[in-house]
């Protein structure tokens, strides 16, 4: 069996047709497996099960600075994007005056922490607009960078259409040479297509679970680079900011050095270590051998898409349109975003209405049997 073969018999078969990966993905067997696990023990042993479970999560924190390119000290793990987010926006140490850089596409988890974080501190939160169907020019970003830009925040990979910027390693470059702190929301794209945005320089990376990791919903993570983390105070206190449930209280202990300083307390074991449990069957199955059939399928899906006569919104041009499994679709003629989504829903093709249409994303787990089921109900 080939890695790929390996990779899709994790995954369960019925009559759904998975095609809003980018919303929320089927797990892996892996990840179910790891569920079973450890509430069987947690039924079975209870305080028993403490130390490792605990070792676990350790796994899982080792795993994915595996994937992010991070040491795992300088991951924590949040119950969900929009925490990490949030505590990197409340304590990058924005001042009055400041300048935060995003583009008018982002989605809400991410767009929200810093619009809150600026407007505490009487920052400005700049707003880029995107230039024709969503796409999003580097130069346009780049140029809005000012004297007083402090944080540049932006998605890897926008969430409507797919949108990324040319080249990225040359914003983060370009920022960093200015003292700008750059953070990335790397959720839609993380899983999908091979990551390097941290050996690019971000200081910065934040995602969750439950879209291209094929893992539960609940967990966000965030990776802070080492030499920030003394400088950013933890956003939600608690026994697990200092120590652990086992040391006395006292008010002279102090946060601890790493990123574990950012989780205040008892962790969401289950979902954690089933995420662990499925970054590991992407690692070995290859995230490029993930991306490139994703990709294939999705060529396939735009094509008889486009044969049926629907206009596709894309950023791109060109080939460069099939760089991207986010397929973003108008309805023919009259017919308006939500009967078309109706007219799927009922048949069970799942799908997300996003921006001016309806956003397919298949993943490299879907089969041309999905494809072709869509297609039906959509002719
Ligand atoms: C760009 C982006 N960030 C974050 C999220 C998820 O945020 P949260 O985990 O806070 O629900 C999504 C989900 O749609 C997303 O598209």
């Amino acid at each position: 069996m080939s890695s790929l073969e390996a990779y899709k018999a994790q995954f369960n078969r019925n009559e759904l047709v998975h095609l809003n990966n980018a919303g929320l993905q089927p797990i892996t067997r892996a990840a179910r497996e790891k569920i079973d696990y450890w509430s069987r023990r947690f039924w079975e042993e209870g305080y028993n099960t403490d130390k490792d479970y605990a070792a676990d999560v350790t796994n899982t924190r080792t795993s994915l600075a595996g994937m992010i390119g991070c040491e795992a000290g300088e991951v924590a793990f949040f119950s969900s994007t929009a925490g990490a987010i949030s505590q990197v926006a409340f304590s990058c140490g924005l001042q009055a005056g400041d300048e935060v850089l995003m583009w008018d596409q982002e989605y809400g988890s991410h767009l929200y922490p810093w619009k809150a974080a600026c407007d505490q501190v009487g920052a400005n939160l700049v707003i880029v607009e995107s230039e024709k169907n969503l796409s999003t020019p580097m130069e346009k970003y780049l140029k809005a960078i000012t004297p007083k830009t402090k944080v540049i925040a932006f998605s890897w990979v926008q969430f409507q259409a797919g949108s990324q910027m040319e080249d990225i390693k040359h914003v983060i470059e370009t920022a960093k040479q200015k003292g700008i702190f750059v953070s990335v929301d790397i959720i839609q794209g993380f899983g999908l297509h091979p990551c390097e945005i941290w050996s690019w320089g971000a200081d910065a990376v934040m995602g969750g679970s439950h879209k291209w990791l094929s893992s539960p919903v609940g967990v966000g993570y965030l990776a802070l680079r080492k030499n920030h983390i003394p400088k950013f105070k933890p956003h939600v206190i608690g026994m697990y900011t200092y120590g652990t449930c086992d040391d006395p209280s006292d008010f002279a202990c102090v946060p601890k050095r790493d990123a574990l300083k950012f989780e205040p307390g008892s962790k969401q074991v289950l979902e954690i270590t089933a995420m662990g449990a499925s970054i590991d069957v992407l690692q070995k199955t290859g995230i490029k051998n993930i991306e490139t059939e994703a990709l294939r399928l999705a060529k396939i899906f735009r094509q008889g898409l486009v044969n049926l006569g629907y206009e596709i919104v894309s950023p791109y041009q060109s080939e460069k349109i099939n760089s991207t499994p986010f397929i973003n679709v108008k309805p023919r003629g009259a017919m308006t975003n939500k009967e078309l989504s109706d007219k799927l829903n009922k048949e069970k093709i799942f799908h997300a209405v996003r921006g001016p249409g309806l956003r397919f994303t298949p993943n490299a787990f879907n089969t041309e049997t999905d494809l072709e089921k869509a297609l039906f109900v959509l002719k």
